[in-house]
């Protein structure tokens, strides 16, 4: 096991760790918990969240559970394009969860390990440009503004921008607090 913090996780305080198959019930909480969750995938069900774990399991992806008590209510993914040692960053939180600060501080570690232990030189990620909550932890965990894809999404029916950044081995690292991380 490998940890990027010497310091033992205080029990209420949240870690992240490897999801697991065992986590639908939790992930199904999460996309249960607000409306803007459907853009994160197809989860309606205990069979979807299965289903959804599964296909992140078996892909080019690794997934860090953002966990309190190790019961998952968030999390932080990259999808790998290893020919590049590039990776798209992404992450959500269950609603009952936001505002803590635990996501900004979930990117920015699990970003660490990607360009560290992980292998990759360049991270990627984007956001909506009505998406300030997901702008904030962008920026917050050392991802610089790159560009602005014109009317990328279709959001109920609307074309909206999308604003991407990304975040380079070289680049400086942020200084906001990490969360402990455990990877196998
Ligand atoms: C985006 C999301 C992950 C943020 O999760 P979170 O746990 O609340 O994030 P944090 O607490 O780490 O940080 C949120 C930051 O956004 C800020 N924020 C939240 N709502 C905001 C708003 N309406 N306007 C401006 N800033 C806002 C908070 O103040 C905080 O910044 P601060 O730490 O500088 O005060 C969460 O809203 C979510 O899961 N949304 C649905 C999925 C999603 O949009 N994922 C991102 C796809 S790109």
């Amino acid at each position: 096991m490998n940890t990027t913090s010497a310091r033992p996780p205080h029990p209420d305080e949240p870690g992240l760790r490897p999801i697991r198959p065992d986590d639908a019930a939790d992930v199904l909480a999460a996309f249960a918990s607000a409306t803007d969750m459907a853009r994160q995938g197809g989860v309606t069900s205990l069979d979807t969240a299965a289903h959804y774990l599964a296909t992140l399991l078996d892909g080019p992806h690794v997934v860090f559970g953002v966990t309190v008590h190790d019961r998952v209510v968030g999390a932080v993914g990259i999808s790998i394009d290893q020919p590049n040692r590039n990776g798209w960053l992404w992450y959500w939180m269950h609603a009952g969860f936001h505002g803590r600060g635990w996501t900004t501080r979930a990117a920015a570690t699990v970003a660490d390990w990607a360009l560290t232990d992980g292998g990759l030189d360049r991270l990627e990620l984007g956001h909506r440009v009505n998406n300030p909550a997901s702008e904030s932890v962008a920026r917050t965990a050392g991802f610089v503004p790159e560009g602005l894809e014109r009317r990328k999404l279709l959001v109920e029916g609307d074309r909206v921008d999308v604003l991407t950044y990304g975040r380079l081995v070289d680049d400086p690292w942020p200084t906001v607090a990490r969360l402990p991380l455990e990877h196998r």
